[in-house]
């Protein structure tokens, strides 16, 4: 079994999506280890997408999700990287597959990042790095 991190994003959150995106995770069969709401801070980002620094939608993507709270979950179940990341769908919202998360619930907005709803962790060696940077205690 192995553990990853997903993230409701602050449109997800401010959209009243929490509740559902929770329910998709337990309908999948996975285990809702932790689950909290948080504001997170311009550090706290930097870390959690430090692949994506210096890349041009990075500035925008940290203003994004410090906008608002978000819902931080770590969830526990067989090959439930892959899996979160097959429920979550594509990245654009407007080509991800109808049934995935983002193609059923996400829109494109015209905005400078894609507010795509949820992050999941996208292998073993990240879910380990974010689950340490959102849960240390865990
Ligand atoms: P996460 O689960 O959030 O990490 O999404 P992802 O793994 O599907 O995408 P990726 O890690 O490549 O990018 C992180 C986030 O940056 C995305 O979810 C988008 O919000 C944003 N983003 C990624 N690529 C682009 C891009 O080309 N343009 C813009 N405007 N935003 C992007
Ligand atoms: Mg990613």
């Amino acid at each position: 079994t192995e553990r990853t991190l997903i993230l409701v994003k602050p449109d997800g959150v401010e959209r009243g999506m929490s509740g559902q995106i929770l329910a998709r995770i337990e309908a999948k069969g996975y285990t809702l280890v932790a689950v909290e709401l948080r504001t997170a801070s311009a550090e706290l980002l930097a870390q959690h997408y430090e692949e994506h620094v210096g890349k041009p939608f990075y500035e925008s993507l940290v203003e994004f999700m410090v906008s608002g709270p978000v819902l931080a979950v770590v969830a526990e179940g067989d090959r439930v990287i892959e899996g979160f990341r097959s429920l979550a769908g594509a990245t654009d919202p407007t080509v991800a597959a109808p049934g995935t998360i983002r193609g059923d619930l996400g829109r494109q907005w015209p905005t400078k990042v894609i507010q795509n709803l949820v992050h999941g962790s996208d292998s073993p060696d990240s879910a380990a790095r974010e689950i340490g940077i959102w849960f240390p205690s865990l």
